[in-house]
């Protein structure tokens, strides 16, 4: 029989990532479901944003950085807050990496049994969109019904000015959001699937810009429960204070203050 692995520490992090404050979204469930896990969240702001990038870029970003993460910070799991990373680069991750790492995938399961219409929407990154994981998950969960993809890379930045305290206009938020609509069959999409962590966080500016008919879905609560359950038996003890950590400037990680201090993080460092 194998030997367990040792329990860590009870200060080991959870370490969660993202390109930029999507993340945020995955950490107000983590803080709910896990009020006492330490959480480092890594934001690879110099690398924003992913959903334009190649896959190949990608994957060799994604895995450089959490191995140079896991190295320094010694977390007990890690969690790639991130659709685009992780439908591209989570299996290479877990080919490198020896922590459990979690990652984040398209509602779409979810979405399927919601819809009564039998029309998802899937907005997402443009690099998501393209993903053979995606056309997987629609094969498997989906494939009664009809699933509308549309890639919305600017919505990303609306989040990131968002979460600085910026204004976001509707009329901005719509203009991203209206391919997916326009698409033949999309005035009959009943339920939205957010498959961009950044998502979430604007999910007011698209409820005003899509219409209160449509229901939103994202996987921020099921993440949670995939942390809650692969540390099962763990002991957290979250005494020093959490952090935020940027591959990006300092000078612009710090307009992230407030938002990051509404999730209980108050110290932000460059990586
Ligand atoms: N938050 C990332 C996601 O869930 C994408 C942001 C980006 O394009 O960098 O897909």
């Amino acid at each position: 029989m194998e030997a367990s692995a040792p329990l860590p520490i009870p200060q080991a992090p959870i370490l969660l990532f993202d390109s930029g404050v999507g993340g945020l979204s995955v950490l107000s469930e983590l803080r709910a479901q896990l009020p006492d896990a330490p959480v480092i969240y890594a934001a690879d702001e110099a690398g924003l944003p992913y959903g334009a990038k190649s896959e190949a870029e990608i994957a060799a970003r994604v895995s450089g950085l959490l191995g140079r993460m896991a190295e320094r910070y010694q977390p007990r799991l890690i969690c790639i807050a991130c659709n685009t990373a992780s439908t591209i680069a989570l299996g290479m991750v877990r080919d490198v990496l020896e922590i459990p790492i979690v990652g984040t995938v398209p509602a779409i399961k979810p979405a399927a049994e919601m819809t009564r219409s039998g029309v998802i929407g899937l907005l997402g990154t443009e690099a998501t969109m393209r993903q053979a994981y995606v056309d997987n998950l629609a094969q498997e969960f989906a494939s009664g019904q009809r699933l509308l993809r549309h890639g919305a890379n600017g919505l990303v930045e609306l989040a990131e000015a968002k979460m600085r305290g910026q204004p976001v206009s509707i009329d901005a938020v719509t203009e991203q959001a209206k391919g997916l609509l326009l698409q033949p069959h999309g005035q009959d999409i009943d339920t939205i699937v957010l498959a961009c962590t950044h998502f979430p966080l604007l999910e007011d500016e698209l409820r005003a810009a899509i219409g209160t008919d449509v229901q939103f879905v994202h996987g921020a609560a099921g993440i949670a429960r995939r942390i809650v359950y692969r540390t099962t038996g763990q002991a957290f003890d979250r005494s020093e204070p959490d952090k935020a950590v940027t591959t990006g400037q300092l000078d612009d990680f710090a307009r992230l203050s407030d938002a990051f201090a509404g999730y209980g993080i108050t110290t932000l460092e460059k990586f």
